[in-house]
């Protein structure tokens, strides 16, 4: 006994026991739960995926069913015979992509700084919104040319912010505006914008693009999505608004006003589903806070010029539309940007980028912000990423990629600021 006191001591003295994160009791832990890859190559096999997404509400699809690319779902421990059985009869190729969801979220919890732990910011960790925010707040009191925005309040009640990185805001500077996590679990998304940030903040080189464009960042628009995925669910997407009793969260990336509900398959209407997309356009708090903030800054004369959307998982860098596979004005441009982008990030450490419309290259989607961001004419060179990984930790990946991910999305982001300024 004295032994092992002796020694959990010595452990903690080298290994700083204050930081070792251990969820909370009670944050769901998956254990047995698998990913399936399921490729639909016919109508056929494309609609039993989707009526398997109709009629099993415990899936949740990591990607939704497509004809041209993959479709991933989780499941649950107990429902994955009854789902193998109901593939094969469909004649749809699949197999398990994560053989246990919970062993792998439990293998990175050295690596996710849990709600409560107060750690500095760094990019070997997943951190909780306090430190986020509080690393905010040390950037603007550094550098009078970082200016932090309280844009709103989330459904919750938490500050939903916007960092300006600004030189000279009255220049009126082409700018870019990028956010993140709206997904919750999509925690890459954020690490990389931050890292972004603090690569324009602190590395001289990127430092003088600020010479040159204005930019403003909203890295975590839904923070109540964001902490739950801390606090009890690593894998919630939505939003926490609470639509009945027992139904919460809207898909927040279904929720903006351009084509709202407008096509068929593309978002629910069914507030279980992961893709609910609200009774009404910005019904979220989050959404419109960050469409006042946009609308009000280009009224006050901000040169917008690019907006992008980060998330994760598939490693893509896409232009609009989602609502339909026709192409947008601009598309030979924004196409052409696109594949520069994809081939910047690819020197950096071979990672493969696929380019192209949403709608024709994953799936079409309606009331996302891209269309949105497009579609009112507010930004001429819009973007979705996806940044890594193509699935084999998903939207679990590893907090030791964290870095490598953030250098090359960065290498690639730079070209879309460069281009704005004619670089
Ligand atoms: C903010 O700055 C303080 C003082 O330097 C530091 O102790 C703290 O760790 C910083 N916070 C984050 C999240 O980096
Ligand atoms: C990187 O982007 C520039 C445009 O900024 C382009 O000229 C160049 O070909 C791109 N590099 C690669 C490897 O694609
Ligand atoms: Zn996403």
């Amino acid at each position: 006994m004295y032994k092992l006191i002796l020694t959990v001591l010595a452990f903690c003295l080298i290994q700083t026991c204050a930081a070792k994160t251990v969820p909370s009791q009670g944050y769901q832990s998956f254990d047995g739960y698998q990913v399936i890859r399921a490729q639909a190559r016919t109508l056929e096999q494309g609609m039993s995926l989707i009526n398997l997404q109709r009629d099993h509400p415990s899936l949740d699809f990591w990607k939704e069913p497509s004809l041209t690319d993959d479709t991933d779902f989780m499941v649950p421990s107990d429902k994955i015979l009854e789902i193998s059985q109901y593939l094969s009869l469909h004649n749809v190729e699949f197999y398990p992509l994560i053989k246990d969801v919970g062993q792998l979220i439990a293998s990175q919890y050295d690596g996710y700084q849990m709600t409560g732990v107060r750690e500095p910011i760094s990019w070997t960790k997943y951190h909780n919104l306090a430190t986020m925010y509080e690393w905010f707040q040390n950037l603007t009191e550094a550098h009078s040319f970082v200016h932090v925005y309280t844009i709103g309040q989330s459904t919750e009640g938490r500050d939903i912010k916007v960092v300006r990185l600004s030189k000279d805001p009255s220049a009126n500077k082409p700018a870019m505006f990028i956010d993140s996590a709206i997904h919750a679990r999509e925690w890459i998304s954020l690490a990389t914008v931050s890292y972004i940030m603090n690569q324009i903040v602190n590395n001289p080189e990127d430092n003088a693009l600020l010479d040159d464009v204005d930019f403003y960042f909203l890295p975590i628009i839904n923070p109540d999505g964001y902490e739950y995925t801390f606090t009890t669910n690593r894998m919630w997407r939505k939003t926490r608004s609470r639509n009945s009793a027992s139904c919460y969260g809207v898909d927040a990336n279904r929720n903006y006003d351009y084509e709202w509900s407008s096509c068929s398959g593309c978002s629910s209407g069914v507030c279980t589903s992961e893709t609910f997309r609200g009774d009404t356009p910005f019904s979220e708090p989050e959404t419109e806070a960050m469409r006042v903030f946009i609308e009000q800054s280009k009224q006050s004369g901000v040169n917008f010029q690019s907006y992008i959307s980060v998330h994760s998982y598939g490693q893509y860098f896409m232009l609009p539309w989602g609502y339909t596979p026709a192409p947008p004005a601009d598309y030979e441009e924004l196409q052409m940007v696109a594949n520069y982008v994809a081939g910047n990030i690819s020197a950096v450490y071979g990672t493969e980028y696929t380019t192209g419309s949403s709608s024709t290259t994953i799936y079409p989607t309606d009331g996302t912000s891209q269309d949105w961001a497009y579609g009112t004419g507010l930004f001429k060179y819009v973007y979705t990423a996806e940044l890594r990984d193509k699935g084999i930790y998903g939207f679990i990946l590893p907090p030791t990629l964290i870095l490598p991910t953030a250098e090359e999305t960065w290498a690639g982001f730079k070209v879309v600021a460069k281009h704005i300024i004619g670089k």
